[in-house]
């Protein structure tokens, strides 16, 4: 029998204070998820069952019961409060997935703290402009990071401390730098908790937009209300399960679904620190006979490129429920897991603002290969009209989808962007930015995204910040970047750049270009193509046409030209 049981019934009377009667919670009181991942887990008895079960490079490994990570969190918490960390402080995770990623970010909210997660693979001017805009106090990272952020700290005078958790004392450490070992630390047996309530600041999770820099997602510690209901009903995790997120906790899913959702409920996961490849990931799951696999797209393209045959050679009987999340989810990929696993994956839809599901396939329930599903228990999901703004009752046609406000785990701002932040409601609605047509039975079913924001592999984007740092390579006069198709990652970044004199358009060029952005912002950001251009299409008022570039690299209609500069 699922958690959820029966979606319809689900449905009738909801009342998210169910989930907060589960969780204790008593409406003004104290909540802190940092407490809740930890301290209640082993007073409900589960102080020995393993949290986290962790697997770096090369097969190291290492388990941590929810008393070792209770503990943990506590000793980082403390050492983090002596150097002189207040609540509502930034402190940034900027770490690959190693154990002090998850055990640092529930040290951070225990004491009140805002936890700020970096992808590990961004480069300097990625993690400056993040770093910032959130007036960043303190990064805890690990040697083979920290070059990174010795190129930008004279830029970021408010970065007080630079915490290396794998120091071996083998080159001298720098100005700011501190060195923080959690295994020689002295574990903190007796903490107080910092005493956070709803509405206290949590999670601070930059994302792109089509135009300006990337914004902070700002979460507050009520999101755990609908983290852990979700991760209950959706991911159906149940007390004896092995868990797997595949997502790294840089971005939210890493977050919601990696640390806070199993953790509030108690289940152990487990944690792959290594590439992806299809051997390591089923012998991952072969080994720790993994029974909840919550995944995406990309990666399982890559998997059903891999083939049948290395299915076959590995034991994946444990497995019982699969989901996924973060791009659309094409209805092959969905066929071809319930032919070699004999589970469908079930799409779920949500974003880095809704901090938690909206739209999902839950178990027991038709999957409709290709379709989103139906919206959770306690959302109103709609598709709005463009023009009018009111919700469209017609089944199958397209519109934006849209939430009605004041789901638990719904951002609370954009980090100092309020006006932005309140750019995102129209009628009361909360617009998503993406398009979809709901059918008769209520499924949704994605179109694609409302702005030029680019979802490769997942990962969004912004055009505009891979446009500017484009212009900061000599060689580039201007430039323009669009999506184009690809067959594993759906999206991926291609660049039309216009040369300064004196370049050579030539391959070298092109290598010279995507190896700069690739270091400055990640390796999500690097143009997968380059094309040399002598002039960009530009709107008589000086803007760059991306549309038309856009349609042109998707084979669409270039539709209505009337503004551009030349006709
Ligand atoms: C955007 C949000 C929260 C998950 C990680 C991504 C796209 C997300 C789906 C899906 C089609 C999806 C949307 C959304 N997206 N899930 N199931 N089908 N598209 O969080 O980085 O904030 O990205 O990802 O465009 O707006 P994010």
């Amino acid at each position: 029998m699922s958690n959820i049981g029966s979606y319809e019934e689900r449905l009738a009377g909801f009342d998210w204070s169910l989930s907060e009667k589960e969780l204790g919670y008593i409406p003004g009181d104290r909540i802190n998820i940092g407490w809740y991942c930890t301290d209640r887990i082993c007073q409900m008895g589960m102080a020995d069952k393993p949290a986290l079960i962790w697997e770096g490079l090369g097969g190291s490994g290492r388990t941590y019961t929810f008393n070792d990570i209770r503990l943990a969190a506590n000793t980082i918490g403390h050492y983090l409060q002596g150097l002189g960390v207040k609540d509502q402080d930034r402190v940034c995770l900027f770490l690959d997935k190693i154990p002090e990623l998850y055990l640092g970010f529930l040290g951070i909210l225990k004491i009140g703290a805002i936890a700020q997660p970096l992808f590990s693979a961004f480069g300097d001017e990625s993690l400056l402009v993040r770093l910032e805009n959130a007036e960043t106090s303190v990064i805890i990272t690990q040697r083979k990071h920290v070059s990174k952020v010795r190129k930008i700290r004279d830029q970021l005078p408010q970065l007080r401390h630079i915490i290396i958790v794998d120091y071996d004392g083998r080159k001298p450490l720098q100005e700011r730098e501190l060195a923080f070992s959690l295994d020689e630390a002295a574990p903190v047996e007796e903490f107080e908790v910092f005493p956070t309530e709803a509405e206290s600041p949590s999670v601070l999770h930059y994302t792109s937009g089509t135009t300006g820099m990337p914004k902070g997602v700002q979460h507050v510690h009520y999101s755990l209300i609908a983290q852990y209901l979700t991760a209950k009903w959706v991911l159906d995790l149940q007390d004896d399960d092995i868990y797997w997120c595949t997502a790294d906790p840089g971005w939210v899913t890493g977050t919601s679904y990696g640390i806070i959702g199993p953790w509030g409920l108690g289940v152990t996961q487990c944690v792959l620190d290594s590439g992806f490849s299809a051997e390591a990931w089923y012998r991952f799951i072969e080994k720790h006979r993994v029974t909840v696999w919550y995944s995406a797209p990309t990666a399982i393209r890559s998997l059903m490129r891999a083939g049948e045959e290395i299915v076959k050679q590995h034991d994946l009987s444990s497995l019982r429920h699969l989901a996924s999340v973060g791009e659309p989810l094409n209805s092959e990929a969905v066929i071809w897991s319930e032919r070699v696993f004999g589970k469908p994956f079930h799409d779920t839809y949500w974003q880095t603002e809704t901090g938690a599901m909206m739209i999902a396939n839950y178990p027991g329930m038709k999957v409709k290969p290709g379709s989103m599903g139906r919206p959770f228990p306690g959302i109103t999901g709609v598709v709005l009209d463009p023009n009018s703004h009111e919700p469209i009752a017609e089944a199958g046609k397209v519109g934006l989808i849209a939430f009605k406000p004041g789901w638990p785990a719904m951002m609370r701002t954009y980090w100092n962007n309020e006006a932005t932040y309140q750019a995102k409601f129209v009628n009361n609605w909360y617009l998503s930015g993406d398009r979809a047509s709901i059918d008769n039975e209520g499924y949704f079913w994605f179109v694609g995204r409302d702005d030029d924001v680019i979802n490769t592999a997942g990962h969004l984007v912004s055009p505009f910040e891979v446009e500017s740092a484009l212009l900061e390579h000599e060689a580039v006069a201007e430039s323009a970047v669009v999506s184009k198709p690809d067959e594993v990652n759906m999206e991926v970044v291609k660049a039309f750049v216009m040369l300064n004199p004196g370049f050579e358009p030539d391959a070298e060029q092109e290598l010279r270009i995507m190896n700069f952005i690739r270091k400055k912002l990640s390796p999500l950001a690097m143009p997968q193509e380059i094309e040399y251009v002598d002039s960009l299409p530009k709107t008589r008022s000086g803007k760059i046409m991306r549309r038309l570039l856009h349609a042109q690299e998707w084979g669409e209609e270039i539709g209505d030209t009337s503004t551009l500069e030349d006709e």
